[in-house]
């Protein structure tokens, strides 16, 4: 089984996506954060369930979209702890795993392009092995080591006394490539790798000394950027109006989403609650009331389907709500079988219970201000 490699061409960034082909959990490593539409979309595509978004290290030429997704797509963040990214859940060190359903990464600290980058190993199911390396090393290349704490000497240990010592047939995935080269293998790096392959570390030394490269565009912002997932100041506003994906239907929508959605015309607002539930508690003009379930013994609506299939006009998405989001989503699901583009309304119209056990303080439509009415 292979990572699913993608490509930003701005940065000539390469992103991967790995995941457990039974729990569909997923990790992303150096996401870039122009790209966060085409990898939420790859997200659900999949059916998965993003649970990592990891680092190889502070980049200096795009910024990541790590933050954004653990927002958006509850993933926790992970980064090399030599690398100064404070935001990031998990601080690895060498030798860390990061787990995914069965699957895990293994973290290898391999300094030089930056004094804490990391490149992450993989084996897959059918036991291949695959390693990420960032700009540690690149096909037939490595990263540069004139800036961001970098070292031509510590870059040449881990090289070949940590990479290259990876058995010959595991696929390298490096963190660029600027000549549509998708992979190689650490043997092929190895035997034919240009600024390494039979190269004494004083000869390394000297052709890294001697690459008089351009200070990188975007540096100054990106890092900055970096060491804090990515997240600029503007952040919370913009995430609240973009779906999550979630696995077995479209997504997750805030309340406040889901009503600009259902005001516009783009998506049918479906009140999944009970009869009783929308008079005692409160409704939202204009919704839709179809109850999941039903009285007696909340038992499955035998009218949900074809409630459902009259409610929604086709290319429109439907958005369901329930009192705390719990029902809400196994309708959604429902919703998805039938065919429907379907999301789920985060934290209800309630929302979720606070100490004393009582709803409306934490979250949820009306706590939102958004509009609703009681008979
Ligand atoms: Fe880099």
């Amino acid at each position: 089984m292979l990572p699913i490699q993608l490509f930003d061409p701005e940065s000539s960034t390469y992103t991967y996506v790995l995941f457990d082909e039974n729990t569909r959990e997923a990790l992303i490593i150096d996401p870039v954060d122009t790209q966060i539409e085409r990898d939420l979309a790859t997200l659900r595509q999949y059916g998965l369930k993003l649970v990592w978004a990891v680092e190889t290290h502070a980049h200096a030429d795009h910024i990541t979209s790590a933050g954004q997704l653990a927002e958006l797509a509850g993933a926790r963040t992970a980064a090399p702890a030599g690398c100064g990214i404070t935001t990031a859940a998990v601080q690895l060190q060498d030798g860390d795993t990061l787990n995914f359903g069965s699957q895990h990464i293994l973290a290898l600290a391999t300094p030089g392009h930056t004094a804490g980058s990391m490149s992450y190993v993989w084996r897959g199911t059918d036991g291949q092995a695959h390693v990420f390396t960032g700009d540690t090393l690149l096909i037939n290349g490595c990263g540069r080591t004139d800036f961001q704490s970098g070292s031509a000497e510590a870059l040449y240990h881990s090289l070949t006394q940590v990479l290259f010592k990876l058995p010959d047939e595991t696929t390298v995935w490096p963190g660029h490539d600027y000549q549509g080269r998708t992979h190689s293998t650490i043997g092929q790096e190895k035997a034919g790798n240009a600024r390494v392959a039979g190269k004494s570390q004083a000869e390394f030394v000297a052709i890294m000394d001697g690459l008089n490269l351009p200070r990188p565009r975007r540096i100054d912002e990106a890092v900055p950027a970096n060491l804090t997932s990515g997240l600029r100041h503007d952040a919370e506003g913009a995430l609240l109006m973009q779906p999550r994906p979630a696995a077995g239907y479209a997504g997750d929508v805030s309340p406040e989403l889901a009503w600009a959605w259902a005001q516009s015309g783009e998506a049918v607002l479906v009140d999944v609650r009970t009869d009783a539930e929308r008079e005692w508690v409160g409704f939202v003009p204009g919704a839709v009331a179809l109850s999941w379930k039903v009285w007696p013994g909340m038992a499955l609506n035998p009218e949900f389907d074809d409630g459902l299939r009259k409610a929604v006009k086709p290319g429109q998405k439907t958005v369901l709500l329930c009192r705390s989001g719990v029902r809400s989503i196994a309708a959604a699901r429902r919703a998805t079988e039938l065919g429907l583009e379907a999301y789920n309304i985060l934290e209800g119209f309630e929302g979720d219970p606070d100490g004393n056990a009582h709803r409306g303080q934490k979250g949820g439509w009306r706590y939102r201000g958004l509009p609703w009415r009681q008979n």
